[in-house]
């Protein structure tokens, strides 16, 4: 289950969500030292959705350290189709056996170097949806593009592409995180008035497609370069609602105190 908002305590229903996003990085080994770590670094934080996207080798053993606490698990990717002759794939249920509850999809790195399309994005989002897993469903645009002064056209064809035959239902389950490519493993975030600017526009579009309720559910995180020194500011703006953190989360004291500046932004 996931967490909710107090909604007397705040004033927008989305409780912040930090996401861990580990890459090819660490074994079983060093993933479970680091998962029984984290969950007593985080075990008091109440208010903010705390997920860790471990490798798939790694993803039962950590879903198995942070089993009970405020700890979810989710993974890097999945394939659409329940089983078949799809060697190097996972499929949904697979994830949710292994103890995932979410999963990362349409990452720019699986874009770019495994040819993920927004169709393929489209594939695994419904698949996701279906075995009852929460989409981390990633989109954002390059340099070039934005130079080119498409930011906001690519999120358009992004999400229309990534998020076709949803129902209004579904896309408020949804996280939606904003990646912009230029910003991802470089050191350069986005300030935090692009962010709010491609935020703001991701959610008018989704009330424009499913609704206002969907729109107000939908979590849009930011993602790219995100460090404890840059998650409040980021935070506190309205339409950005948490993070989805890559090297800074290789480092367990970093990303915890990147869930702490996360907690309360908003209220
Ligand atoms: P980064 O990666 O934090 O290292 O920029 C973010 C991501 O790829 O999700």
């Amino acid at each position: 289950m996931r967490p909710q908002a107090d909604p007397i305590l705040m004033t927008t229903m989305r409780l912040p969500f930090i996401a861990a996003n580990w890459k090819m990085f660490k074994t079983v080994h060093e993933a479970v030292v680091y998962a029984k770590e984290f969950r007593g670094a985080v075990k008091d934080v109440d208010d903010v959705e705390i997920v860790l996207a471990p490798p798939f080798t790694a993803l039962h053993a950590v879903a198995e350290a942070v089993r009970n606490t405020n700890v979810g698990v989710a993974g890097q990717n999945l394939h659409w189709e329940r089983e078949g002759a799809f060697t190097g794939e996972i499929s949904a249920a697979m994830l949710t056996e292994a103890g995932a509850e979410y999963v990362i999809i349409g990452h720019s790195e699986r874009r770019t170097y495994f040819g993920e399309t927004d169709d393929t994005v489209n594939r695994r989002t419904l698949a996701a949806l279906t075995a009852g897993l929460t989409p981390i469903v990633c989109i954002g645009e390059t340099l070039d593009e934005r130079d080119a002064g498409q930011t906001l056209d690519v999120l358009d064809r992004q999400i229309k592409g990534g998020l076709d035959h949803l129902t209004a239902t579904q896309a408020a389950l949804l996280v939606i995180a904003y990646e912009p490519v230029w910003a991802i493993g470089t050191g350069r975030n986005a300030s935090p008035e692009q962010a709010e600017d491609a935020h703001a526009h991701i959610r008018t579009r989704l009330r424009q497609w499913f609704g206002a309720e969907a729109a107000e559910q939908c979590h849009i995180i930011y993602g790219g370069s995100v460090k404890p020194g840059n998650i409040a500011e980021l935070v506190v703006q309205l339409d950005v609602d948490g993070a989805l953190v890559g090297g800074a989360s290789l480092d367990l004291r970093a990303f915890a105190e990147i869930v702490s500046k996360s907690r309360r932004a908003k209220v």
